[in-house]
């Protein structure tokens, strides 16, 4: 049986962990070859190991998507290793949140940057690689369609107390994800969104003490309060949190053949809920 995504290259910001990880793997599973990025090197390292393990073709591009010179190591890796770029995951990022009246400027300018600007600097320098691939295919009679898949969350559609910076870039993305869906479908683009709810990660883990996590150079805090946990629990019709897996699940729809005339779209993968 032949493989969903075979010999695709695939690109996932922030694939050491969580989400992100579960996407290379799945990707990986279907055929493709993957550029794992993560800000930490040892899970970055560890996930690409895992990929060769099983017999995937990985390479890792460590450091932030909000580094100046990261868009062009991205992309680059891409180019270097496999010699194509296919489908482009953004999907990195971390919350810090606060009320609006306690949240600093450097709050508010950090989560734009990590969400919403280096999705945009990543795509924009993936456009000439992108149009030279589309060009060529064109000339040999090849009808190759690419993928973006950038990551929202409930947050950015319905909005959320305490996150309007992430709000804010989540619901920006999707701004990005509509306009490029436009630029790019003459180039073979699919560029579509999935915002989730809860999806069971480090970043919302259910816990009764206060626990952070070292993001970027900075102690954030992470997981949500054991009761709020339960209560955003019981607002999900599936009455769950989605694991990583079942997150992936909602990407990869937006990687396979079956979704190439599906484009400008936001998927809500939140286990039935429809507002917050
Ligand atoms: N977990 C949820 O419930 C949920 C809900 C809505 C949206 N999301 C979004 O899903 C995405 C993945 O989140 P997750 O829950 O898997 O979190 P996670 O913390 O488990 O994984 C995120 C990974 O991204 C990496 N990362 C963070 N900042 C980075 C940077 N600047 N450069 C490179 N890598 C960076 C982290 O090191 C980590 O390995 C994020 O965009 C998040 O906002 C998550």
């Amino acid at each position: 049986m032949s493989l969903k995504l075979e010999g695709k290259v695939a690109l996932v910001t922030g694939s050491g962990r969580g989400i992100g990880r579960a996407v290379a793997l799945k990707l990986a599973s279907e055929g493709a070859r993957v550029v794992v990025n993560d800000l930490d090197e040892a899970p970055a390292r560890e996930v690409v190991d895992e990929l060769r393990a099983g017999g995937s073709e990985a390479v890792a591009c460590v450091g932030s998507v909000t580094a100046p010179d990261f868009p062009e190591r991205f992309v680059g890796a891409a180019t270097q290793a496999f010699g194509g770029l296919d489908i482009v995951v953004n999907n990195a990022g971390y919350v810090w949140d606060g009320v609006i009246q306690k949240m600093t400027d450097e709050q508010w300018a950090t989560i734009l940057d990590v969400h919403l600007g280096a999705p945009f600097r990543i795509l924009r320098a993936a456009q000439p690689v992108i149009r030279a691939l589309a060009r060529a295919d064109a000339e040999q009679g090849r009808r190759v369609v690419r993928k973006v898949v950038n990551i929202s969350s409930v947050a950015g559609v319905f909005g959320n107390a305490g996150q309007a910076n992430y709000a804010a870039a989540k619901a920006g993305i999707i701004g990005v994800t509509r306009t490029l869906a436009k630029e790019w479908g003459r180039l073979a683009v699919t560029v579509n969104c999935v915002a989730f709810g809860l999806i069971s990660t480090r970043l919302v883990v259910s816990t009764a003490e206060k626990v952070s996590a070292h993001i970027d150079g900075r102690d954030i805090p992470v997981g949500v309060n054991a009761e709020l946990f339960d209560a955003m629990k019981r607002s999900i019709p599936l009455g769950r949190a989605g694991t990583p897996e079942e997150a992936a699940g909602a990407v990869y729809l937006f990687c396979i053949p079956e979704s190439d005339y599906v484009s400008g779209q936001t998927l809500l993968c939140t286990g039935g809920l429809t507002g917050i």
